[in-house]
């Protein structure tokens, strides 16, 4: 039997997914517990492989690691034959822990600090790429310091309206992101790094926005990126060899939802890039594209514990778990929403209707509203379904509560990939001010 999610049930009526039971990975592992259906996300990576290389040769996609990164996942990536994009030094660093090779990790942000770009620098990536003004300055001194050339590209800010969550779109002119086109900074930005000798302009930049369903918003982008790059080539001489349209493509969270495939997505951005170089005579770049969400998002499920339930007659029924938005903080963000199974009784049919509330201490962590489940209570295992991306990722400590440990499935096996925290890792950063460590005692009694 399968689950609407396309998983199977076995004969213990019980969710398995990667040949693994998910009620029995919850007693062995603990839970909260993030799962990760390997052989799906690396399905997802080919995809997004075949997709492009079908359509544009040279063209390659990067995993956006702010989606889910350690260091099973940089493995996973690089066996894979991706590139990586980073944001931050700790990101940085996971990827060269995990031996990622530097060339292929390209770096972005909208304020790397000093210390990030050297890190970036010394490690030799493959692309730095360049928010403003200030880093574009800050970057060639560095390089001379170091007497290194860097291979950067530019963001840039088309300005579009990309019909996403406001928190997620990102290529609008009023944004803290990038170069805009509307005021004339990208067109300076562009003059300016190819003035300066230790930084080789390789390309242009732009992310619209994420969990996109529209693909509209995302051919504009393309055209608009073209038009700019062909206006650039004419008034400086300088041809773009490459052109990186970020990621965006959105995924299914609940049946209501219904994204775009990866190759109606890449088929629309390699068709508009294809259609505007050759209406303009501009050389076709090189496609790069920055997915996260929709390689690891549909591959990830979190499991909870079924902890107090709550039924208010004729009002509503919660079913509070061992987790909440500490571990998933999208729903209170965002006001994501999820769907909802139950792990030991996966081969029952709906029965009630209840909302799964979080463990914190706020009457807004809900995990999920009005979900059909079968009838539950204290010790099942509640499947939160799509929780690969911007999860673990965004995870707090919020109550002092410790994170949960992730594992990999494919075949029938899990692996730990990242441990749970303990209560000890809670404390471990902390420290007593010198005028209160007399009462040391008490700590560590
Ligand atoms: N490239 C750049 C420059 C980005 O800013 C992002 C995402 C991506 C690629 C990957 O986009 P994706 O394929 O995952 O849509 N925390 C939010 C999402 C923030 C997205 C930030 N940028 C959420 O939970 O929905």
């Amino acid at each position: 039997m399968q689950t609407r999610w396309g998983y199977p049930v076995n004969d213990r009526g019980h969710l398995e997914i990667g040949g693994c039971d998910m009620v029995r990975l919850a007693g062995q592992f603990g839970t909260p517990l993030y799962v990760v259906d390997e052989a799906r996300v690396r399905a997802n990576c080919r995809e997004y492989k075949a997709a492009l290389q079908d359509t544009l040769p040279g063209a390659q996609a990067l995993y956006a690691g702010k989606t889910m990164l350690n260091l099973a996942m940089a493995r996973l990536i690089d066996e894979e034959g991706l590139g990586l994009d980073v944001v931050s030094g700790g990101e940085l660093y996971t990827a060269l822990r995990a031996r990622f090779p530097a060339g292929r990790i390209h770096f972005h942000g909208n304020n790397k600090s000093l210390a990030e770009l050297t890190m970036a620098l010394e490690a030799r990536v493959g692309r730095i790429v360049v928010d403003n003004e200030d880093e574009l300055a800050l970057l060639g001194i560095l390089c001379r310091r170091l007497k290194v050339h860097q291979d950067i590209s530019l963001r840039i800010t088309p300005g579009i309206e990309a019909h996403t969550h406001e928190y997620i779109e990102t290529g609008l002119l009023d944004s803290k992101f990038g170069f805009g086109i509307g005021d004339g900074r990208a067109k300076a930005a562009v003059r300016k790094a190819l003035g300066q000798r230790e930084l080789n302009l390789k390309g242009l930049h732009c992310h619209i926005g994420s969990q996109l369903f529209d693909l509209a918003p995302v051919r504009r982008a393309v055209e608009v990126m073209l038009a700019f790059a062909d206006q650039i080539r004419r008034e400086t001489g300088w041809t773009a060899p490459e052109l990186n349209l970020g990621g965006g493509l959105g995924i299914r969270y609940t049946a209501e939802d219904a994204p775009p495939t990866v190759a109606a997505f890449v088929g629309a951005i390699t068709e508009a890039l294809r259609d505007g170089a050759k209406r303009r005579g501009f050389p076709l770049p090189a496609l790069v594209l920055e997915p996260g969400r929709s390689i690891v998002g549909p591959a990830g499920v979190t499991l909870y514990d079924v902890g107090n339930v709550k039924r208010i007659k004729g009002v509503r029924t919660y079913v509070s778990v061992d987790g909440g938005m500490a571990e998933n903080p999208r729903p209170a963000l965002y006001s994501a929403k999820y769907d909802v199974a139950v792990a030991n009784k996966a081969g029952h049919p709906p029965e009630e209707v209840v909302s799964v509330a979080g463990r914190f201490c706020e009457s807004g962590d809900m995990l999920a509203w009005d979900v059909s489940i079968p009838k539950v209570e204290r010790g099942d295992v509640i499947v939160i379904f799509a929780t690969g991306a911007y999860h673990y990722s965004m995870a707090s400590n919020y109550n002092r509560w410790p994170r949960p440990a992730m594992v990999f499935v494919r075949d029938g096996q899990a692996e730990l990939v990242v441990r749970r925290e303990t209560y000890e890792d809670i404390v471990a950063n902390d420290v007593l001010p010198v005028a209160m460590r007399e009462q040391r005692a008490i700590v560590n009694a």
